[in-house]
């Protein structure tokens, strides 16, 4: 692609980038005549008359409108990838599967994705859908837009290059890509196998969440979130673009490559974030505190503190807690959680939760600690520190029950004996003699 590599820094800025210089027209945005013979376009992220606070739109000026495609035909590919989450009655039973091998066929991102599970619609623009992604090659002569949602992509294992619209994201392990919804890419492989998760967000976009009693500084700071600059591809020749719109696939052929943006400004944006940056905060006396504190980006709903979505981490951190039983504690929550392991282990789990692999605890359904983390919690000295490392959980968590798919209940991934986990559990118990 045409441009200088490179990203601007900030959460949610009023950025501007250009790829070749005057392209940005001045104090206007859709100037008669646009440099170079360009087409001046809009996308908007939210209602145009969505407060300023929270307003995402950008202007692109680019090679072709967005509008120049042949007619899109329903996909018979992809059939993975999908949002029917009323297909089976989701259980109360805790879930835990293995991680999903890498395919042997020739497999791109878009055909490797696998719907595990999700929760509300692009219809009713709440709710996220959960997936996975296997791939052992790039997307070669195609391209991919969700109207349905944005896309938070979780690499597990293998490099990616994101091509995008609006410029190029190189994403790692142990970084994460956002894409707003709308936003046409291609996803390159820079290793040869790939596999990650991504969340469908269909509800309000990302942001970080407020720092309340913690002040201006703290877990994910703004600073380290990266938008790329512009970059252009001016390529004629047959190539797809697929599209997900409520809820299926659609394929049209374009003759042009649509990642033709010479120039743009606005904040509805790609942008990477790395997970090691995250400013890690806990207790520093006794108690775990709740997971929230661990959230790197959220998604509110309607009711103010209940998320659509929560993006939370769960890094390399010091143990200091005196007296304290110090992994996360047993507990049902309204909420329900979707757990995915990037890197290492996990301290509540002393075995069978694997990078790649995932769990899923739902609305009041009991879990913690397994039996084997318990016992060595529960004998560990609390004067001295301990050393969380080489770890990397996450968890994608959300108001609404999480309803597994039919393909993910089926699969020879999902554990059979999860719930043995704390069978080990003993009873301790046994009420004093009476006198
Ligand atoms: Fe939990």
């Amino acid at each position: 692609m045409n441009s200088a590599n490179g990203y601007l820094s900030g959460f949610g800025n009023e950025f501007a980038t250009e790829a070749l210089p005057g392209v940005l027209p001045v104090g206007q945005n859709s100037p008669q005549k646009v440099a170079h013979g360009l087409y001046a376009e809009q996308i908007s992220g939210t209602a145009f008359t969505a407060p300023r606070h929270s307003n995402r739109r950008s202007w692109l000026y680019r090679i072709r409108p967005a509008a120049m495609h042949h007619p899109f035909r329903q996909c018979e590919a992809g059939a993975g990838f999908h949002n029917r989450f009323d297909e089976v009655p989701p259980s109360p039973n805790q879930l835990r599967w293995d991680p999903w091998p890498i395919p042997f066929m020739p497999t791109d991102f878009v055909d490797g994705l696998i719907t595990i599970a999700g929760n509300g619609s692009a219809a009713t623009q709440s709710g996220v859908g959960i997936h996975v992604y296997t791939a052992n090659t790039s997307m070669i002569g195609r391209f991919f837009y969700n109207a349905d949602a944005e896309m938070l992509i979780v690499p597990q294992l293998g490099r990616l290059r994101v091509a995008t619209e609006l410029g190029v994201l190189d994403v790692a392990p142990l970084e994460i890509a956002v894409i707003p919804r709308g936003i046409r890419f291609r996803v390159e492989l820079c290793d040869p196998q790939a596999r990650g998760y991504v969340a469908e967000n269909f509800g309000a976009t990302l942001r970080l969440p407020e720092l309340g009693a913690i002040g201006s500084n703290g877990l994910a700071n703004a600073r380290d979130f990266l938008t790329p600059v512009a970059a252009y591809e001016d390529i004629d020749g047959e190539f797809e673009l697929i599209a997900k719109f409520h809820g299926n696939l659609w394929t049209a052929t374009i003759d042009h490559s649509p990642l033709d943006v010479v120039g743009w400004h606005g904040n509805h944006a790609p942008y990477k974030y790395d997970l090691t940056r995250f400013n890690a905060i806990g207790s520093i006396s006794f108690d775990h505190p709740d997971p929230s504190i661990f959230t790197v980006l959220t998604s509110p709903s309607d009711t103010v503190g209940t998320a659509n979505l929560d993006f939370a981490i769960f890094p390399p951190r010091w143990l200091v807690a005196e007296h304290t039983f110090r992994p996360p504690w047993f507990h049902r929550n309204i909420a329900s959680e979707f757990m995915g392991l990037i890197h290492g282990a996990y301290d509540a789990k002393a075995g069978g939760f694997v990078p790649g692999g995932a769990s899923l605890h739902n609305c009041m359904s009991g879990h913690g600690p397994d039996a084997a983390s318990f016992e060595k919690a529960s004998a560990a000295d609390t004067k001295k520190p301990d050393h969380i490392q080489d770890t990397m959980a996450f968890m994608f968590e959300t108001r609404n029950v999480i309803c597994p798919t039919r393909q993910a209940l089926d699969s020879a991934q999902l554990q059979k004996d999860y719930s043995s986990c704390w069978d080990g559990l003993r009873k301790n118990f046994s009420a004093p003699a009476t006198p």
